[in-house]
């Protein structure tokens, strides 16, 4: 990377085949003391390993793993001439990371899938405030952070699954339910290690209570008809193949499997009906894709044009199709199986206690023996 440290000046965008590079017309230190003006300016450095034009780059620490997520990083660099560099790794590992690095990190921007630990995050200082206009626009009531230090950008139902042809409109209706002995042996849900059920116990400890919610995950343990294996997709399948009657899965997942190539997968996601639990009271728990910009980020500007790219209409468009994600907006109209689910309320109730009672749902999720 070129050595050129910009203070102001103009810049100029110019595109070589597939590649954007930055020019910029700047003041040059010459020495100490002595100010040289430069005209139209191209550093000349090394960069990926070519000999080249020095461009804008921000660096992403993401716990994304969606192949959309590369067409929406293309399109930024497309539209804005700025390189977006991904480091992928779990979230817990990139906070980890963070921490570690400190003020010599590369990272921009920090990314998760889930509000709980942006919450951890930003308590542990690597993140910091943004002042944008869209950003707050596009962020709905309840569900970011008050301060501006991370903001959602796709909204992630966690919802109860329920095999078609073996359950009833209105046998279940609340997460709740889910520990219920009429369904001892026929529920089936993914390992406690996955954030989503971290965040999803963390939900039911902020609105019942620790021992209410200790009672419930032991409930459901009992209702396991296997140990827990495999993601949200596994559950699907294995309702679909009648192994259990009843799984928890977030949306996106069976829009995945609705909208694959393979046939069987079509059918398993056929099979199921979608319930948006605790309908009647709290609500849905939903959880975010969400994008903060640490708090040593050397490309803050950069930085907070790719979070505004994420609220773009374009792009969440883009996601709402090619991962099945809630648009931020709710937008039901964008992919058709939005609309089929239909509306539903969301739990803004516990949102916010996501991240403070995580530690406490993993010490229940060993307490009950939920693997
Ligand atoms: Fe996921």
């Amino acid at each position: 990377m070129g050595g050129w440290y910009v203070g102001g000046g103009w810049k100029f965008y110019l595109r070589v085949g597939e590649r954007w590079f930055l020019l910029r017309l700047m003041r040059l230190n010459l020495n100490k003391g002595v100010t040289g003006r430069l005209a139209l300016f191209g550093a000349f450095a090394i960069f990926s390993g070519e000999w080249g034009i020095c461009a804008e780059v921000v660096n992403v620490y993401s716990h994304r793993h969606y192949e959309v997520d590369q067409k929406v990083n293309a399109l930024f660099t497309e539209k804005t001439g700025i390189e977006v560099k991904v480091v992928n790794a779990d979230a817990d590992q990139l906070i980890e990371r963070l921490k570690a690095e400190g003020a010599n990190s590369p990272a921009d921007v920090l990314v998760t899938v889930d509000a709980g630990r942006m919450q951890r995050a930003k308590g542990e200082g690597l993140l910091q405030a943004v002042d944008s206009a869209v950003l707050k626009e596009s962020t709905p009531e309840g569900l970011g952070d008050e301060e501006g230090f991370w903001f959602p950008y796709t909204l992630r139902a966690r919802v109860i699954l329920v095999a078609k042809d073996r359950v009833k409109e209105g046998e279940i209706a609340n997460y709740e339910d889910l520990a219920d002995v009429k369904w001892r042996g026929r529920l089936l849900i993914r390992s406690s290690s996955s954030s989503y059920n971290q965040s999803l116990l963390a939900s039911v400890i902020a609105a019942n209570g620790e021992e209410a919610a200790e009672k419930w995950a032991k409930g459901v343990v009992g209702n396991f008809a296997r140990p827990p294996q495999g993601g949200d997709r596994d559950q699907i399948k294995a309702v679909a193949a009648g192994l259990a009657d009843v799984c928890v899965s977030n949306t996106y997942y069976l829009g995945l499997l609705l909208g694959s190539p393979d046939p069987a997968e079509r059918k398993a996601g056929e099979s199921v009906r979608v319930i948006f639990p605790n309908a009647g009271g709290r609500g849905t728990h939903c959880n975010v894709s969400a994008a903060g910009v640490t708090k040593h980020a050397k490309h803050v500007e950069a930085a907070k044009a790719y979070l505004e790219f994420l609220v773009s209409p374009e792009v969440q468009r883009l996601l709402a199709l090619g991962s099945h994600e809630h648009p931020i907006g709710m937008d039901l109209t964008v992919n058709p199986l939005h609309g089929k689910w239909g509306e539903f309320k969301v739990d803004r109730e516990t949102f916010g206690k996501m991240g403070e009672k995580q530690g406490e749902a993993v010490r229940i999720f060993d307490e009950v023996g939920w693997k």
